[in-house]
Parts: C-alpha cells; structure tokens; sequence
C-alpha cells in the first residue's frame, strides 16, 4: 500500500483538537484511513458491527468491485478463470501469485494427487458420528482432527509446515466430504484414484461402489471444476475472516480452516445454496411458477422473516459475475442429463425474471448470487442438498489456506481483537443470595 496524497481529519464538536490520520491507495479499489492511532490519541474506538466499512488486512489475492460486478483472482477475472484454466490452476494462482506454465502445474496436480488419501484411523473417528449427522457436523470434526493426525505440519509459523498443510488440506478435502457422504447412505468409502482429476476423483469417491465401474461424466466433471473455480475464494468473507482471526493467535492451519468450514455452514454464507435449493422446493410444492407471486409477497413482508435465498450480497450491488458463469454450468449439465425441463431450472429462471422487475428487488440492488443457481446444478450431478455446503468448503479451502498465509507473512500481523461499545452495567457489587 502507498500513501496517498491527502489525509483524513477528525474533528469533534466539544473542542477538542482535531486529529490527522494518513490516508493509504491499494491498487484499485477505496483508499483507507489508517485510524491506528485512533485510540492512542482520543482514547476513541470506531463502531463497525458487522465491518461494513473496516478493512481488516491488506491483501493482494482477491478483489471485488461490487457496483461494477467485477472479481479477481490476482488479477484475473473470474469470467477468464472460469473458461480458461481449470481448478488446479486456480488453486496454484491463489496459493502462489502466478497461473503456472505446463511444468509447474503438472507437478502441482501431481503433488495434490499424491496427498489425497487420509490416515486409515480417519475412518474410525467418523463412525463416532450418528449416520444422520449432517455433512457439515462431519466435516468439521474431521478438519478439526487433521491436527491430531498430522503432527508434523501443525507449526504456523513454519513456511514448511505450512506448504505441507496447504498441500494436505487441499488434496484430502474431497476424500474426507465424500467420506462424509458415504457413511451418511452406508456405503463403503471408496479410495482416491491418481488417474482422475480433482473434480473427477471426487464425482468418483461419492458416487463409484466396489461392484461395479464408475465412468466420469466429463460434462458432470467440468461442472464441478467451475464450481470449485468459482467458489474457491472471496476476499475477506465472514468464513475467511474467521480464519483470519483463528489463525491470528498462532493456533495449527487444520484447526484454523476448521473454523473456517464452521463460519461457512450458516445459512447467510455457504449454507444458502442448501437453503434456496430448498425454498425452490418448497414454492414447487406450493404450486410452482404460480405461487412465485404470493412468495415475493411474503418475501417484502418484513414480519415474515422469509428472504428470497441466493439473492442479495453484502458486496455485490450490481450482479455477481459468478451466478452468470453458474447459471451457463446449469443449462449445460442439464441439457447433458437430458434434465432441460427440470421443473426447479424453470422455476428459479421465472423467479429470477420476477425479481429482477420487482422494486423490492431493484431499489435495494439485490441480484442473483452464485448460491441461486450452484445448488440446481449439484442437484442435477445427483449431489444431496445436505451436502452443497461441505462441497463449498471444499473449494473455499484453497483460498481460506492462501489468506492464512498471506496474514502470517504480514509484517502488521497481529492477534485479532475487536473492542467494543460496552452498555451493560457498570461496576456492581453481589448481593448475597438469600438478600437478592
Ligand atoms: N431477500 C429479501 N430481502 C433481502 C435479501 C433477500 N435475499 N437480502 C437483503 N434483503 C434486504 C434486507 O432486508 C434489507 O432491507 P431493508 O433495507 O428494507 O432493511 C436490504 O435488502 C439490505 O440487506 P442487508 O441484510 O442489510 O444486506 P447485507 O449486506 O447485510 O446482507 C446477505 C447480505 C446476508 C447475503 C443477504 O442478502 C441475505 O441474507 N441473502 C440471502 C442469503 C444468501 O443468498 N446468502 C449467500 C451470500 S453469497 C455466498 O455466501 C456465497
């Protein structure tokens, strides 16, 4: 970051002297005020709940233009990405700075397809879990555990650890999400195959059985790479905060990623494709393309606590570049699953169109998310809702992992540790029991 050329002035009404904090210009994107100082010299906090206006970090992986629709990936827009490179490219780009030639990708995706199986006892720890334990409980559990089977890549602040960690983390994924499915429908766990690519290996360890041959769908493959590519990182997001700030106090990467997959599992982040994949079911079972009226009615209505799931972000006030990418990988998958007229593909275009003409909609500049059409396409795949988000947290893992490391080799990196606008009482004393 560079100084800008002018500074920011705080005044304040009572008298007090004015204060003049430096003003620092990324690349692109907003300036900021570098309110460091802030406490120091006022004995002031900024109040931000939710860090609507707070840049926690300085980072040079991902970037987001929300009124433009715009989204990087070092650089590179996702439209590029999406068509262009596959996932391992991506994970590479992200990981180092740089989309890799031939060579470097080739031993990369080597690297990656080397580390894909996990400890054999990794299977023991997952039958402690109920069958009907939801995917995301699993998986949460199991990312947690890698740091109690992997104890020679626990140091975060060694670089070495790290890249093994990274490379552990990013390979085993998907065997621990199918893992995680299987156990869910009771069939054997199937192992990792080094002929298959990242997204074909996992299509292969969820849907193959020990009886027969398993052949991967390329169009099915394509797909879940461009899922993988379009979820794989997101600037500072409520998961990538999370690990941000679990990371900050030096704890291992598994334990760090594994409040990251935690933070995603919520149904304003990742879990928003499992729930609008759900409501489009749920206004199917009303009456379909019929009833979309009566339920942007009960979505306006403030008191019905009912929102139009995969609409509106926090950063995105134009379009998410993302949803168009998703929306292409959708009618493709169908139209290879002869699926065209899948009733909920309908019936999310008609609630698409209507939303998008309604001012509820317009005025509050809510579009699509990526989440809106992401869970029609793993449906298609054959893909249970309960699993879209352990499939996100798999392709977030490379971006949580890059962020992390990004942090620690900040020379401003710091234990994160919000203040607060303290309201409760002040200093009380107890009153003993029988006196209460
Ligand atoms: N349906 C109906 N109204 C909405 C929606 C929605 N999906 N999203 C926002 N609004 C309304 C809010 O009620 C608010 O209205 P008001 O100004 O009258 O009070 C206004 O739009 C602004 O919304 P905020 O909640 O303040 O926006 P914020 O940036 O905090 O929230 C969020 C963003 C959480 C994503 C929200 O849009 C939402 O809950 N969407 C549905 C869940 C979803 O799809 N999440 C996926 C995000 S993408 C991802 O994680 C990959």
């Amino acid at each position: 970051m560079k100084l800008a050329d002018n500074k920011a002035t705080l005044s304040f009404s009572n008298g007090a002297p004015s204060i003049e904090f430096p003003v620092y210009s990324g690349t692109v994107g907003p300036d900021v005020v570098d309110i460091r100082k802030l406490y120091g010299q006022t004995g002031m906090f900024t109040y931000d709940p939710g860090f609507l206006s707070t840049a926690a970090c300085e980072s040079a992986i991902t970037y987001i233009d929300g009124d433009k629709g715009e989204l990087l990936y070092r650089g590179y827009p996702i439209e590029q990405l999406a068509t262009n490179c596959d996932f391992m490219e991506t994970c590479y780009l992200l990981l180092y700075g740089s989309l890799p030639d031939q060579a470097a990708k080739t031993q990369f995706s080597d690297l990656v397809t080397n580390h894909t199986m996990v400890h054999d006892q990794m299977h023991n720890f997952v039958r402690g879990f109920r069958r009907d334990a939801h995917p995301m409980a699993i998986l949460t559990g199991l990312v947690g555990a890698m740091s109690a089977f992997y104890h020679d890549s626990t140091d975060i602040h060694n670089p070495e650890h790290r890249k093994i960690s990274a490379i552990r983390l990013i390979a085993k994924m998907p065997t621990l999400v199918a893992m995680a499915y299987k156990y869910n429908v009771g069939q054997p766990y199937m192992f990792p195959r080094n002929s298959l690519s990242y997204a074909g290996n996992l299509l292969h360890m969820m849907f193959a059985n020990p009886c027969e041959d398993y052949v991967v769908n390329p169009v099915i493959e394509k797909a879940l790479d461009r899922i993988f590519i379009l979820h794989a990182d997101h600037e500072q997001n409520a998961s990538t905060s999370t690990v941000r700030l679990c990371g900050s106090s030096g704890t291992n990467p598994f334990a760090a990623i594994a409040a990251g997959v935690a933070c995603l599992w919520g149904p304003a982040h990742g879990g928003a494709n499992e729930a609008c994949l759900k409501m489009l079911e749920e206004i199917q079972a009303m009456g379909g393309v019929e009833k979309i009226g009566d339920f942007i009615t009960q979505v306006k209505d403030k008191n019905s606590g009912i929102k139009l799931m995969g609409f509106g972000h926090r950063v995105y006030k134009n379009y998410d570049p993302r949803a168009k990418l998703m929306q292409e990988s959708c009618k493709e998958v169908l139209h290879a699953l002869g699926l065209e007229n899948d009733p909920l593909f309908k019936l999310a275009m008609a609630l698409e169109k209507i939303a998008l003409e309604d001012d509820y909609f317009v005025q509050r500049k809510l579009y699509p998310n990526v989440d809106f059409y992401s869970g029609i396409v793993q449906r298609a795949i054959g893909i249970p809702t309960s699993m879209f988000t352990a499939i996100f947290a798999l392709a977030r893992t490379v971006g949580w992992i890059a962020q992390l490391d990004e942090m620690i080799g900040d020379p401003d990196y710091k234990i994160g540790r919000p203040r607060q606008l303290f309201t409760g009482a002040a200093q009380r004393d107890v009153v003993a029991i029988d006196k209460r």
